[in-house]
């Protein structure tokens, strides 16, 4: 049954490409219900280029097919596949700097003066692990500068709906352009080694700080635990206002005392959660639970 902002899309489309659009349309309810993603109205022949491959792999001929194969639960691997597919895994080292410059100066002095068992902190729709590893450097060089100071470690999470990400972050091997993309060449040389050809291993004491694991942010967090700081950055833009709210609030839930979360530079919590106040911070914003 399609809902009642799927049919008035189709009462302005045209009769010849009404199965087109209902396929998609239907697609598009079923996207944004297992994952949260959202897309827009006119994507409908990018994401059927996309999904082309996939779709001649398990054998289906159109979009309402694979989504009703998904739905009778015959083939789990074609969800994955296509959630896989359909997200935008665009990612980069130290990614708007200033969180990282304000967990270094801010955020890791308080953990270390408060010595309350292991902090953790959760990277939240890390996607190839760029984040994740950026904050274990910064652990990394903090603790170079402050030596004793974290004796019981630091515990960070990186989680992600796609599979293939969280493979490929766990692996810890980058290529020649990832790695170029927002490292400075002393950290490259001090922090990879190449491996095989255009191919370079992250060193092994950032990648022990790290462990990865599939997690759709639509689902309940309890299992996860509780952090001192969460990073959740460019994955709400491409969800609903409805799913923000519930994601943002799950995350409040998810914080220790005095935690802190930390959202993409272009992305707030006004508007769509009373749960967290602003702090500013030197050059950006974070967010604490009230
Ligand atoms: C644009 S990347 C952002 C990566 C990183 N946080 C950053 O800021 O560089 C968005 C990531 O969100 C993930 N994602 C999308 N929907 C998700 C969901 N429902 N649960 C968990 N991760 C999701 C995608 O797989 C993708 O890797």
């Amino acid at each position: 049954m399609l809902e009642a902002q799927t049919q008035s899309k189709l009462k302005s489309t045209n009769k010849t490409g009404q199965q087109d659009t209902r396929e998609y349309l239907a697609f598009c309810d079923f996207l944004e219900k297992t994952s949260g993603i959202t897309l827009g109205e006119n994507k409908a022949y990018l994401v059927k280029n996309r999904l082309r491959p996939i779709m001649e792999a398990h054998n289906v001929e159109s979009l309402s097919a694979a989504t009703e194969k998904i739905k009778s639960g015959r083939d789990p691997k074609l969800k994955l596949e296509i959630i896989d597919a359909m997200t935008t895994n665009e990612t980069s080292w130290f990614r708007d700097q200033y969180p990282f410059e304000y967990l270094h100066d801010e955020l890791l002095p308080k953990l270390a003066s408060n010595r309350m068992g292991t902090p953790r902190i959760w990277s939240a729709a890390c996607s190839y692990g760029h984040e994740a590893y950026s904050i274990s450097m910064i652990i990394e060089e903090y603790i170079a500068k402050n030596p004793g100071s974290f004796p019981g470690g630091i515990q960070i999470i990186g989680t992600d709906i796609s599979s293939r990400v969280v493979a490929s972050a766990t692996k810890a091997e980058f290529d020649y352009l990832s790695i170029s993309r927002g490292l400075s060449e002393e950290r490259k040389k001090k922090y990879f080694i190449q491996t095989r050809e255009d191919y370079y291993k992250l060193n092994e004491k950032i990648k022990s700080r790290v462990r990865f694991q599939n997690f759709n942010l639509l689902e309940s967090y309890a299992s996860l635990g509780k952090f001192d700081i969460i990073f959740c950055r460019n994955v709400l833009i491409y969800f609903s206002a409805e799913n923000k709210t519930e994601i943002m609030n799950k995350f409040s839930q998810s914080l220790k005392k005095d935690g802190v979360f930390i959202l993409g530079a272009s992305e707030t919590v006004t508007n769509h959660c009373t749960a967290f106040e602003m702090v500013k911070c030197p050059r950006g914003v974070v967010y604490k639970p009230v």
